[in-house]
């Protein structure tokens, strides 16, 4: 009764001339509104510039505020970001999708992926920006790099905002291969990725674009180096454990810097059979990045591959690594007889001298001299 007693009062009071506490409360709830207004005006002004960002021309005719976003677009537009939560085994199932019609209802131009996989910068960055540029619509980067490098490239650069979600991975064990499938699995969340191409950062284009372009997407096959190696750096890796899955006479090497085509990249990506042996009886000195890919593509799909790489190494100097070529190095008849190609090879079932696409290892001495001499030796 007193608590009512309380309210009349006030109530009695406000006839003509309004109570405080009511002010107070519409001047909060105006407030409230005009706060709310805001910050939908604000989302709505961030969506906009979002969507304007990736389809200029289309989206910025359409209110993006109160248009639901249910259009085709949805499924086939690139994402603007490449964060995301999701772990490995919830990316690789939604990398697993495929469209189940060849026909398309939108037109697609196919792009190559180009995927490095680096520990940290890519000292060799500003040759890679002239190489790409004006290229826009052909190809797109993914960058793994360990998990505690922060890359500081400026925005402007090809390589801003292209890191995928990493984690530590160490050379000749299974967490290498798990990065290369994080590359190719983010890669294939991008619908307009026909080919994926590993690379490292001590890798060169030999030739310009287009060159790479064509040769990529009108090749039969897709490029990934595989041999029986008999020796016990070969076969002698194999372990029996992993029979019937993987016979010794399946065994295979080759290299981890490939090229594949989108159906191959979904297999890898998938695969659940070669994985696990390979996880499980595939450790030093067995080296599983020269084995597991070689093999379960050698095993899946022996009709589309080449059995080459289009990576250029030199073994040359004896050792457990490749040759590392420096400022010296970099002359011009080095360069000269790199992008000529010294041998022919197959191509289509043609021979043609065009054999090599990109070379190995330059370190980041080497780039002063590559920028000097690539319009004359490299075409860009
Ligand atoms: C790329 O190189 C090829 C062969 O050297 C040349 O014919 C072509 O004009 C070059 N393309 C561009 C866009 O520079
Ligand atoms: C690569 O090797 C496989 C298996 O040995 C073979 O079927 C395939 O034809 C080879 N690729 C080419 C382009 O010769
Ligand atoms: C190309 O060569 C491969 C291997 O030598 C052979 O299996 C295939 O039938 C050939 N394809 C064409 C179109 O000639």
């Amino acid at each position: 009764m007193k608590v009512e007693f309380g309210n009349m009062g006030i109530l009695e009071h406000g006839k003509d001339n309004k109570p405080l506490s009511l002010k107070v409360l519409q001047f909060l709830l105006l407030f409230l509104g005009l706060g709310i207004a805001l910050s939908i005006l604000s989302m709505c002004m961030l969506r906009f510039a979002e969507l304007k960002n990736v389809l200029p021309v289309v989206q910025s005719r359409i209110n993006p505020c109160f248009q639901q976003q249910n259009s085709l677009e949805n499924w086939i537009r690139p994402l603007s970001n490449l964060h995301h939560s999701m772990n490995d085994a919830e990316l690789f199932w939604r990398a697993s999708f495929v469209p189940q019609m060849k026909k398309l209802p939108f037109k697609r131009t196919p792009k190559i992926a180009f995927l490095f996989l680096t520990r940290g910068s890519l000292p060799l960055a500003p040759l890679w920006e002239r190489f790409f540029k004006g290229n826009e619509e052909l190809y797109s980067i993914y960058i793994h790099n360990l998990p505690s490098y922060k890359p500081d490239f400026p925005t402007s650069s090809v390589f801003y905002g292209r890191q995928i979600p990493s984690q530590v991975a160490e050379w000749g064990d299974i967490s290498i291969t798990d990065a290369e499938r994080r590359l190719l699995a983010n890669a294939l969340l991008d619908i307009s990725n026909e080919w994926f191409i590993i690379l490292s950062e001590s890798c060169i284009p030999l030739h310009n674009f287009s060159v790479i372009y064509r040769y990529i997407s009108e090749s039969r096959y897709s490029f990934v180096s595989v041999f029986d190696d008999p020796r016990s750096v070969g076969r002698g890796r194999y372990n029996w454990k992993m029979s019937p899955v993987v016979k010794i006479t399946q065994w295979r090497k080759g290299s981890q810097w490939f090229e594949v085509n989108r159906k191959l990249a979904v297999d890898i990506v998938t695969d659940e059979v070669y994985y696990p042996k390979f996880k499980q009886f595939c450790k030093p000195s067995c080296y599983v990045d020269e084995h597991y890919f070689p093999t379960m593509l050698h095993i899946q799909s022996p009709h589309l591959l080449t059995n080459t790489s289009l990576t250029w190494v030199d073994w040359h100097r004896g050792g457990a690594h490749p040759a590392t070529f420096g400022k010296a190095d970099v002359t011009d008849k080095f360069l000269k007889q790199l992008s000529e190609g010294q041998r022919t090879c197959v191509y289509n079932n043609q021979t043609t001298s065009y054999c090599l696409l990109f070379a190995r290892k330059f370190s980041p001495s080497a780039l002063d001299p590559l920028l000097k001499l690539s319009s004359k030796y490299l075409g860009f």
